[in-house]
């Protein structure tokens, strides 16, 4: 096999190899940043599971903005983030001196600053203008503004209002901004019932789910065979498939395959190869299953496992009646599963689970890899 390293990347907000399957957001948003302002995709809210994607789709937001020519700011919902943001703003401005803007990259992520504070009343008329004042130069420059704001399931909501509110202004103005956020589907529907609304609610939603088995078999026969990779005949579809196009577990599994073949010199038999994909299994239980389910409640937990009995969707009936709950609690803790991203509507009256290996998990008593 060729020397190459070991190129997936089983770790959150990494990345991929090959993004999969998601070209078409991406070209509507980039297609927004050629107009820059007033249209779709400037806008944008990315939901979806643990593991599905997010953050990877804000970095790559962040890299065509900035191939553009915008200025980005990138921040994550802990608190402060708006004080943050606004400091990032004030920092691009003064990078961009007094002379004309030059048309160069810029970058900043404030993450780690540690300012705690919210913003004060005169602090964030100060941000308005500032950034008013900021958009106005970048616009002129023929660019503009992208602020990614990523976990905002987490999010204050009164800051989150505060930026939105900000964010409103300018986008009322016609200045070339852009807000893309990214969160647990949790985000969506309790912040879009809160004030943040009229102008959250305009935004695109964009729901990530799992991608097309067959893109991850057509995937990995590209990856492995450009390293000189060889499996067992039939091979690549069964671990594909083992992947439910799950994102995480694609990369988990990519990456287990390409240490064994490492180990094999370039050749994997059929033992070392389900060795790997075993691996990348167990793996994905430790990292993802455990966690996500980590803060679910013994109600919660009660429904999840009355679904493991099913080998696929489960009836929502069905399980009202194996955890002895009326319909109306039982629909009550799917709803609380659904924003929690565990579980996802499957059909009429059906459901499933969101991540894969949560079933099995379930079945096997819960215990942790
Ligand atoms: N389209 C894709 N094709 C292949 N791999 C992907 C794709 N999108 C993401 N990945 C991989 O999936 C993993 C999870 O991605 P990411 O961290 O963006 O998920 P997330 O939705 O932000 O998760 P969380 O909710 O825990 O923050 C990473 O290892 C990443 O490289
Ligand atoms: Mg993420």
């Amino acid at each position: 096999m060729s020397g190459l390293q070991n190129p997936f990347r089983p770790t959150f907000g990494r990345t991929p190899p090959e993004l999969i399957d998601r070209n078409d957001t991406l070209e509507e948003f980039e297609y927004g940043l050629r107009i820059r302002s007033g249209v779709l995709g400037l806008l944008s809210i990315i939901t979806g599971a643990r593991g599905v994607g997010k953050t990877v789709m804000l970095n790559e937001a962040q890299g065509l903005a900035q191939e553009q020519g915008w200025a980005v700011i990138s921040e994550t919902s802990t608190a402060g983030f708006l004080a943050r943001i606004a400091d990032s703003a004030l920092l691009i401005d003064e990078e961009l001196g007094d002379g004309p803007p030059p048309r160069k990259i810029l970058a900043f992520s404030a993450a780690g600053f540690g300012v705690t504070t919210q913003l004060p009343r005169e602090r964030q008329v100060e941000f308005r203008n500032l950034g008013a004042k900021l958009l106005h130069r970048l616009d002129e420059n023929g660019t503009g503004l992208l602020i990614t704001l990523d976990e905002i399931q987490d999010a204050d909501r009164s800051e989150l209002l505060q930026l939105a509110a900000v964010i409103q202004h300018w986008v009322r103005d016609g200045l070339p901004i852009s807000f893309v956020c990214a969160g647990l589907p949790a985000a969506i529907s309790d912040i879009l019932n809160e004030g943040v609304a009229t102008f959250l609610r305009r935004a695109d939603k964009i729901d990530l789910h799992s991608v097309e088995v067959r893109d991850v078999r057509d995937s990995y026969a590209r990856q492995f065979s450009a390293a000189g990779i060889r499996f067992p005949d039939g091979f690549l579809e069964e671990a594909a498939e083992a992947s439910f196009g799950y994102p995480f577990l694609i990369q988990l599994i990519g990456y287990f395959l390409w240490k064994e073949a490492e180990r094999g010199g370039g050749a994997v038999d059929r033992e070392s190869a389900d060795k790997a994909v075993a691996a990348a299994l167990k793996r994905n239980i430790r990292m993802v299953v455990g966690p996500a389910i980590s803060k679910a409640s013994d109600r919660d937990m009660d429904y999840l496992r009355a679904m493991s009995r099913d080998n696929g969707p489960s009836s929502t009936a069905a399980v009202a009646q194996r955890m002895k709950a009326s319909l109306q609690l039982a629909a009550n803790y799917r709803a609380r599963l659904i924003e929690a991203g565990l579980i996802e509507p499957a059909g009429r009256g059906e459901v499933r689970y969101s991540i894969p290996g949560l079933r099995e998990h379930l079945r096997n008593g819960e215990r942790l890899g």
